[in-house]
């Protein structure tokens, strides 16, 4: 028990490091140095737990519960399942994710971000996410689509892999979609479309999202879609049966 606490404590210093540089740039690295250090040590043996953790290392970004913040492009996180979460920051660790050339903001923090984290600690951020409540968000580019237009086409083409309901699969390692913000859906729809995205090349089910993604040929195709899956969360239903 000890050990596991001591393995967060580091993690945690080393988290707040990576943090303080990622969010306030050049300017503030030295106040993530030995004093900073000293005084998180103080603060996680009193507290300790991964929602301290998480309010000071990734709620700036990812919003304090886990909803994501449109103006700077973060995503959603909360209601994330383990599994994806260690699965991600694991691709953000050794630069399979968050390389393209158009990811100067926070995809690009991510690295130093999860580069910091131990296997234990992101494993202890999974479990946290995953008992998030996922958070409607405000609709942005998916104003107007067409519901059940995008039901048809997430049944044919994404239920296989992402769940009927859009709530994901262990076994395929894919995250369930509605828990995120419709535009950020869009955006890597479009990354995996223009192989910005790279798959992990141990998952089958990940590399087929390339060409999957490319069979929404249309700009309607993925704003149907986009609509249909965040209507899951909203309880919006569209006129299908
Ligand atoms: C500087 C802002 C910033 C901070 C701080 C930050 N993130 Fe992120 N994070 C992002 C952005 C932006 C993305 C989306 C990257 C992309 O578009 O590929 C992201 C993506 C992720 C993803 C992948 C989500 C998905 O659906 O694929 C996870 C998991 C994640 N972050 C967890 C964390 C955790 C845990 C922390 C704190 C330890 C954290 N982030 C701190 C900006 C940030
Ligand atoms: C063959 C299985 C498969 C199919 C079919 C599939 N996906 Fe995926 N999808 C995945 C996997 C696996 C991932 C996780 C990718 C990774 O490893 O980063 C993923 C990731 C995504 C993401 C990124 C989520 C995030 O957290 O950043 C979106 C968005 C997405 N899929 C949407 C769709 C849509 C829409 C369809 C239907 C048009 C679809 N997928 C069809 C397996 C699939």
């Amino acid at each position: 028990m000890k050990g596991k606490g001591w393995i967060l404590v580091k993690g945690w210093i080393l988290l707040v490091a990576a943090v303080a540089i990622a969010i306030c740039g050049a300017g503030c690295e030295e106040k993530a140095g030995v004093g900073g250090k000293a005084e998180s040590l103080e603060t996680v043996e009193g507290a300790g737990s991964v929602a301290e953790l998480y309010a000071v290392g990734c709620a700036d970004c990812h919003g304090a519960a886990g909803e994501g913040n449109n103006p700077k492009l973060v995503p959603a996180v909360a209601g994330l399942p383990d599994y994806y979460v260690v699965g991600e920051l694991t691709k953000f660790q050794g630069l399979l994710r968050g390389m393209e050339p158009d990811a100067a903001g926070g995809a690009l923090k991510m690295h130093g971000i999860a580069s910091s984290m131990s296997l234990d600690l992101m494993q202890a951020m999974g479990a946290y996410l995953a008992g998030m409540r996922p958070v409607v968000s405000e609709l942005t580019v998916a104003e107007g689509a067409d519901l059940a237009r995008g039901r048809k086409l997430y049944e044919a083409q994404c239920a296989e892999c992402h769940g009927r309901e859009a709530e994901g699969d262990p076994a395929k390692l894919s995250p369930p979609l509605y828990v995120f913000q419709d535009w950020y859906l869009v955006a890597q729809i479009e990354k995996f479309q223009a192989d910005l995205r790279q798959s992990d090349p141990a998952n089958v089910a990940s590399l087929r999202m390339h060409a999957t993604a490319l069979q929404l040929a249309r700009e309607e195709d993925v704003r149907d879609v986009a609509g249909f899956v965040v209507s899951r969360l909203t309880g919006q239903r569209d006129a299908a049966p």
